[in-house]
Parts: structure tokens; sequence; C-alpha cells
């Protein structure tokens, strides 16, 4: 999902715009109202909570922001922790914006996602994008139903059933970095190649056996027009990447919705599930037929075009994120040469390359030490660190502080990883094994999957698809990272990356059999 946002609209710049219309010798009188005006609202809105005191007119902090984005949440968080408060402020681009770094706040705004509270944001242009059919803009009954009904693609049959698949594609795209690492070792960049190894799995696992070769060629060619318009700004005309986006967009719900018909088709004939898509169509089917027996109307929620855009959503939500967590499960393995070796053991103990056969999903439940890695991995570097919402409604956070309408809140997955647990800033796995089991004893920390209503419905997911990509890398593969200054940094892209976009050399290991 993306995390950057930039409101166009704030009070701010309308009322520029008005200034420079407005012409003669009262516009620089009017300009440094305006001015005067935008300051005094946002001292304001900011209350007692600490952030700076005097913000640039429109753009706020939009450029340190943008610069340094690492540099600039760390000093709201710094704010935020040292005033003692756990929340701060700052002003970007028309946007009164309130960081929170207290973990039972953060909770608190999880907690109140409704229609006269906090809204989710996926993306400032989410809506025009992807259009309002998305879980994440859903409240109350209508987003409980939608859950409900999703529920059964995370069944643990049905994870087994992706595992199958995820695996295949994993190895081909193994073999894929191998051969450009070789003959001469060279080192490569992982970023872009993880994005597309997930790209396929997700694919594949979503919807696989109804999308042709060609298909999936004119796929991915639309889901990168869909995410060089999710940088772009937002001109919706022939000719701008945000347009040739939310076309590419219409295209691929095209083809998903064609997907769920096929799918349709072969669950009403009673065929075994093989795909995402199967296992909801199936429960879809079931639900559909108890609806009509009992007399009531088809619902226009199970409409294929209307599936097809759920799907996806679904496709994007796992993309990112997954991403940033193999990359960094990656560099935290070759910096920790000790947690490397223990999950070579334990995969080792499991499962033999040599023996041709694949790794079982009952296998990945056994790998406890690896399971921990995964969720270390995720809780050290939170892909996505900050999860937006804006209030719709004031909403009094503490009884010292009520978040003004209208502003961004940014409840921070990345702090709260920060706290309650043992040394939080060790890489540790063996926090999450038992007996220490503190993804238990300190659950509320662990935010990386969101709280509440909304809370990720991927998480177990993501979590096999982590542990298996490390299981095959680890076994397959012997890596070294390609080493330079500040290489292990933050970026920000806008879920978090290692900024060498973790560029390692590769090697085959042992096994000829891969
Ligand atoms: C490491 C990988 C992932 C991370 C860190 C992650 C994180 C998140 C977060 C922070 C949220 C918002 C939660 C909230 O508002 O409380 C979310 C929502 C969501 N995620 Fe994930 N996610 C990951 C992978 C996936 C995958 C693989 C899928 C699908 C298979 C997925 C599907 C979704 C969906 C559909 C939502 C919206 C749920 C709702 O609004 O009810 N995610 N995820
Ligand atoms: C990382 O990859 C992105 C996308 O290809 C590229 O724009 C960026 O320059 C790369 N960063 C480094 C440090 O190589």
């Amino acid at each position: 999902m993306e995390y950057n946002c930039l409101g166009w609209d704030g009070l701010g710049h309308a009322a520029l715009r008005q200034a420079i219309a407005a012409s003669g010798p009262y516009l620089l009188c009017a300009a440094a109202f305006i001015l005067l005006w935008e300051q005094l609202s946002y001292l304001r809105k900011k209350g007692s909570l600490p952030g700076p005191h005097f913000v640039v007119p429109f753009l706020g902090s939009a450029l340190p922001m943008i610069m340094n984005p690492t540099r600039f949440w760390e000093r709201q968080a710094a704010l935020a922790r040292d005033s003692g408060l756990g929340v701060s402020a700052n002003f970007l681009v028309g946007r009164f914006i309130v960081f929170v770094r207290s973990t039972e706040l953060s909770h608190k705004v999880f907690a109140n996602v409704r229609p006269d509270a906090f809204h989710l944001i996926g993306h400032p242009f989410g809506k025009k994008l992807f259009g309002e059919h998305n879980l994440i803009y859903m409240f109350d009954q209508q987003h409980k139903d939608l859950r409900r009904h999703i529920a059964p693609n995370f069944t643990p049959r049905a994870l087994s059933t992706y595992i199958d698949i995820q695996q295949r594609v994993i190895l081909a795209h193994l073999h894929d970095w191998l051969a450009r690492s070789a003959p001469s070792p060279k080192p490569i960049a992982l970023r872009l190649l993880c994005r597309d190894l997930n790209l396929e799995t997700s694919q594949t696992v979503f919807a696989g056996p109804y999308l042709s070769a060609a298909a999936r060629e004119q796929f991915n060619r639309d889901y990168n027009l869909f995410n060089v318009g999710l940088m772009a700004i937002p001109f919706d005309l022939p000719g701008f990447a945000f347009r040739r986006a939310r076309l590419a967009v219409s295209r691929l719900i095209r083809t998903l919705s064609g997907c769920v018909a096929q799918s349709k088709d072969r669950m009403r004939a009673g065929d075994e599930p093989s795909c995402l898509v199967d296992f909801w169509m199936q429960e879809t089917l079931r639900e559909v037929a108890e609806a009509e027996a009992a007399g009531a109307r088809p619902s226009p929620e199970n409409g294929d075009a209307e599936i097809g855009g759920q799907l996806f959503d679904f496709l994007f939500a796992a993309q990112d994120a997954s991403t940033s967590s193999l990359l960094w499960a990656v560099a935290l393995l070759d910096a920790h040469p000790d947690v490397l070796a223990r999950v070579r053991a334990e995969v080792a103990a499991l499962w033999a390359p040599e023996s041709g056969a694949p790794i079982t999903a009952e296998q990945v439940q056994q790998m406890r030490y690896t399971q921990a890695v995964a969720r270390e991995v995720v809780r050290y570097r939170p892909p996505a660190t900050m999860v937006p919402h804006i209030a719709g409604q004031p909403f009094p956070l503490t009884e010292w502080y009520t978040v003004p309408k209208g502003a961004i809140v940014f409840p921070s997955a990345y702090e709260s990883s920060f706290q309650g647990f043992t040394e939080p800033d060790r890489f540790e796995p063996d926090r999450f094994s038992e007996p220490r089991a503190e993804d238990r004893v300190h659950k509320r920390h662990f935010l990386a999957f969101g709280a509440g209503a909304h809370q990720c419905v991927g998480q177990r997911y993501a979590i096999n698809y982590l542990v298996l990509f490390i299981a095959l890398f680890t076994s397959l593969v012997d890596f070294e990272r390609h080493r330079t200054d500040g290489c292990d940094e933050i970026a920000y892209v806008p879920t978090i990356v290692p900024k060498d976009n973790c560029t390692v050399y590769l090697s085959l290991r042992g096994a000829p059999s891969l």
C-alpha cells in the first residue's frame, strides 16, 4: 500500500489560488493575511502537541519529508517520545498531521475505524485509481460480511494448496537469479527481482489456472503501468501516467473478472479448488445457493466484476509489503550468520533438496525456528511502517487532545516494534520461540499487520510465504551481501527496503538438483 499522504485539496492551497487570482494593491495584503491564517489554524489544531511552531506556507514540511523520510519520521518520533505525550504534530502540503508513537494510542486509532471516526487511507488518490469498492474503505456490517466471505481463502487447507504453487514459482525465480549471477559472480540487486517474483506468485496463487501465457504478459505490463501511476501526479488526462494507470487497472480487473467466471463454472461442476479464487467461489456459490433456497434475491456483491475488483485489491495488498519482507530477510540473514546457520540446520533436518520432493505445508509448520525468524524480520522491519488514517470527525484521542476533523493520523507500527519487547533493538528470533513467546506476551506491540477490524487478512499467508522463501533460498543458494556505505539504511518506496535494493552475490549451494 501507499503511505505517502499528500493532500492537494488543503485549505491553504485553495486560499492561495484565490489570492493569486485576486489582483491590485490588495494582493500582498491578502497573501499576508492568508499566510497568517494558515499559521494560526495550524497552531490551533496542534494545541498542546509537540511539533514545529512555524510551518512553511502550503508545503509545510513536505520538502524535508521527501528528501529524507527516515530522518523526518525519526524526528516526529523523538518529539512524541521526549514530550512524554506519545504523539506529535506537523503540517504537510496543506494537511495537518498527527504522528502516533504510543502503542496504546495507536490501538485507539485502529479500534475506531468507523464512518464517524477514522477512515483508512490506502493511497492519497486510491479511490480514484481502484474505486470505492476496496475492503479498506468499508465499515461495519458490510465490511464484516466481506471479511467472512474471504475467510475460506485462508484456511489451513487453502494455505497448503498455495504453498505448492508458491514453491514452484520461487524455485523458477531462484534459477533465474542464479543464472544472472553466473558465470563470473557479479552482484545483483534483488528488489525488482523480488517484486517480479511476488507478482508471479500472487498471480498464480490467486488465479493461476485461468490466466493464459498471453494474459499473464498483458497483466505484467498493466501492473507495471499501475505501479508507475501510483507515484505519478494524479492528472486524469490522456497522455498522463495516472490515466494510463487507471486504464490499466480497468483491464486488470476485467481479466480477473474473467477468471472469476471460469472459476465459478469449474466449482459449479464440483471440481477441487486449485487456487485462491476457487476457494472463494466455492464459498460464494454455497452462500448463493443457501440464499436462493431461502428465497432471497441474489446479492450484486457476488457478481464477477465485483469479485474481480476485490481480487485486484488483494493482489495490490499482497505485493509491496511481501517484497519488503523478502529483502529484509535476505539482508538480516546475511548480517546474522548464527541465525542463518540455525535456519539451514532446521530446514536440512526436515527436507533434502536432493530428494526432489517439494516442501510440504506440514514441514513449513514444523520449521518453528524459521517461523520465528520470519516473524522477527517483520517485527524488526515492518514493511508498512505506518498505517495512515484520516479523521472523518473530531476525535478525542486523549483527555487532553482532540484530533481535528481532516487530520491525517499515522499510527507507527515501526515505533511499536521497538517498545515492550525484551531488548527490542536486537534482531533475535528466539524471542518468538517457546518459552519466551513474546508474540503472545507483547502482542499489543506487534502492529506490523495492523489491529482491529481491518487487521491484515493475509498475515498467515504472508508469514507462510516468507518461511517458504527463507527455507528455499537458504538451502539452495549461497549468498553474500555486496556491502556498500549505508546499504542497510531504510529507504521508503514507500514500503521500506534496504537502501541498496539488497545487492548480493549469489551462487548455487551444494546440491546440483535445483
Ligand atoms: C509481510 C506482508 C504484509 C504486511 C506487513 C501487511 C500489512 C498490512 C497492514 C498494516 C494492513 C492494514 C491493517 C489495519 O488497518 O489494521 C493490511 C491490510 C490488508 N492486507 Fe496485508 N500485509 C501483508 C501481506 C498481505 C498479503 C499477502 C495479503 C493477501 C493475500 C494481504 C491482504 C490484505 C488486505 C486484503 C488488507 C485489508 C484488510 C481490511 O481492510 O479489512 N496482505 N496489511
Ligand atoms: C534501487 O532500485 C530503484 C528501481 O530500479 C532505482 O531507481 C534506484 O536507483 C536503486 N537504488 C540503488 C541505490 O541502486
